[in-house]
This record gives C-alpha cells, structure tokens and sequence, in this order.
C-alpha cells in the first residue's frame, strides 16, 4: 500500500488539528560525521502545541473523537513531570473543553506541573505507583463528573489507546513523504518507547507502506512484558480500525524492534549517563533531549551505532518526541550531575 492510501483509511476518524503542519526534519551533520552513519533528526519536539512533543499526533485524534461524542470534559492521567497531561490539558482548553489531570509523584511548582498549572487545568495528585492504579482513579473521577451531569472523555496514560495510534500511522506516513522528497530510504526509524502508542502506530505504518525500514524503539525502563503487550493489542486494534489485518506484525516482530538494556533502572530514573548524552546532543547540534525518554532513547541509538548493530553507512531517522518540560523538573538532581 502507498501512503497516500494509508492515509485516506485515517480519514474516515475525525481529527482536529493541533500542529502547525509536517514537522521538520533536519541533517544531525557532527554526530554523523562522529558515528559514520547519516543521522536525521524528525522534529516532533516541535509539533507547535504547548512545549511541542509525540503526544500532539495523538491527541489530533483523540480530540477529534471527544468533539464528535460532544463530550464536554478530558480526563487523563501520567507521572506529574508528564508531558502528555501538559499536552493533553494545552489541548483541551484551546478546544473549549475542561481539562481534569490524574498524577502521581511529588508534586513540586516546576516543570510540566507548574505549566499545567499556569493552564488553570484541575489537577489532582496521588501516591499511586502504576499507571492501572491511576486508571483506577480516573474512572472514579468519570464517575463523578456524570452523576454531576458533564460528558467525560476519558484517555488512557500516555494516550495510547487504538486512536491515539493513529496519530503515528499518520506520522510514518509523513516520514516516508519527507523521506521521498529528500531523496532518502531510511534503513532504521530509532524512537523511544513507554506507553506503546507511538511504537505502535510507527510499527504498523511502516509494515504497511515501507516493510524494508527498520524501526527500533528502545524502552525507557517499563517492564518490557507489559509494553510488548501493550503494542501487540494496540497493533491488532489500531489495524482493525483501519482494516490492515493483513499488516498486522507478529510477536517476534513486535519483540525484535523493541529495544531493551537502556532504561538504567526504571522509568522516570535521571542518571548521569543520559545527562551526558543530553549535554553531547545540545553541543554538536543545538537540539535538547529530555532525560526519561529521548535521552535515553539517543543513548540507545549512540551504543547500537558504536557497536555497529547499527552499521556504518546507515541512513537513520532519529524520532525526537519531545519533553523539554523534564529537564526543569528535574532541574536540581540534573544541575548536580553537570561536572
Ligand atoms: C517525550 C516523550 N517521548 C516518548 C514517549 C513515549 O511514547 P509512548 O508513550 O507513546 O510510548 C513519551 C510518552 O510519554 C514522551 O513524553
């Protein structure tokens, strides 16, 4: 299939439009020369909505399907540095509807909290652990808002339900297109991974419309059963949706493109060794990467390129998700690490 046909498949699902447009994708020109690869960087950092960010595609459908349901009030959930919540309640407000934000953690006035915050978005915090125990709150918040009369649309962490993953079948098929237009076949699509979505809908699309692309997403410290998981169900409801049953990955696939050893200890751990990437990023190419996902996602992607499972030579587009918000989070214990 083409991507222009993909795409006509998107367009039966309603959309509301949230970027600016196609987001950039510009020539990483030291760290290749360094790593003998030629390193593109898509810049879905800089979707346009709040600090920019993956969760953006996502939310194009997910609002789009809250509008059509005219419902009246969002609720998500996420760790309180979470840029999805950010996104999700920047979104909300500029389409008229109420934002109400499920988080666990320290909530400290900085970061993605404290722009949540300036966004008046109601915020409520707990002492949960896992992401289910936070789903678990937000059903009883959708419970309350009925009974009071409103229409909730509930999104999952992370956005990652079949109509997020939307969002990233539309992105690989705008990876593909820019890929044309600068006269480029990309050997491996690199991109972070945690709640399964952008895997998910970069995994199908790509299977879809350019089976020869590698796509490797390197987990950020979730429990790599449950995020295999996750991708596999999202993987068959999403090509359902759009009737790609024949595209659907299997297993092994799904298990060869995710990429675990990189998430020093846990989700949400900041380490030394990801600042250091960080700092390496930001100095050979003026770009920032955040320290829970696409830091490590890059350091990821420098240890494959030095080991050379990533080999010499390879045309490799680095997705950059976004998440600026986490580095002023976790401004101190990042400040501390700096030599
Ligand atoms: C900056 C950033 N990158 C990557 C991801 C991972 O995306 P997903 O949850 O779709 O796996 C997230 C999710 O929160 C994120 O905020």
């Amino acid at each position: 299939m083409d991507s222009n046909s993909l795409k006509k498949r998107l367009e039966k699902y309603p959309r509301v439009k949230l970027m600016w447009g196609r987001t950039p994708i510009v020539y990483a020109a030291n760290i290749s020369r360094e790593l003998e690869i030629d390193l593109y960087i898509k810049r879905d950092d800089l979707t346009g909505l709040a600090l920019g960010g993956n969760k953006t595609r996502k939310l194009e459908f997910l609002l789009g399907d809250a509008l059509r349901k005219n419902c009246d009030t969002v609720i998500t959930a996420g760790a309180v540095h979470s840029n999805h919540a950010l996104q999700t309640a920047a979104a909300a407000q500029k389409l008229g509807l109420e934002a109400v934000l499920v988080l666990r953690g320290v909530a400290e006035n900085k970061g993605n909290y404290f722009l949540d915050r300036l966004l008046d978005a109601e915020i409520r915090v707990y002492e949960a652990k896992t992401g289910g125990e936070l789903q678990n709150y937000m059903e009883e918040i959708q419970r309350e808002l009925l009974a009071g009369g409103k229409k909730p649309y509930l999104i999952p962490v992370g956005g990652s339900s079949p109509t997020g993953v939307l969002g990233y079948i539309k992105a690989a098929a705008e990876i593909m297109e820019q890929g044309r237009e600068l006269n480029l076949a990309w050997d491996y699509v690199v991109s972070a991974t945690s709640s399964g979505g952008t895997q998910a809908g970069i995994l199908l699309g790509l299977k879809t419309i350019a089976p020869a692309v590698k796509p490797l997403c390197i987990g950020v410290g979730d429990p790599r059963e449950e995020l295999l998981a996750a991708v596999q169900g999202l993987v068959q409801e999403t090509a359902a949706m759009l009737e790609l049953e024949g595209g659907v990955l299997t297993g092994a696939e799904i298990e060869g493109s995710t990429i675990a050893g990189y998430g020093f200890g846990g989700y949400g751990t900041i380490v030394k060794e990801v600042i250091e990437v960080i700092r390496y990023v930001a100095r050979k190419e003026g770009i920032y990467l955040d320290p829970v996902y696409t830091g490590k996602a890059f350091f990821g992607l420098l240890d494959l390129a030095k080991r050379k499972i990533i080999p010499p030579g390879s045309r490799v587009l680095f997705v950059h998700t976004g998440g600026v918000g986490g580095l002023f989070q976790y401004e101190d214990l990042v400040s501390g690490m700096l030599p």
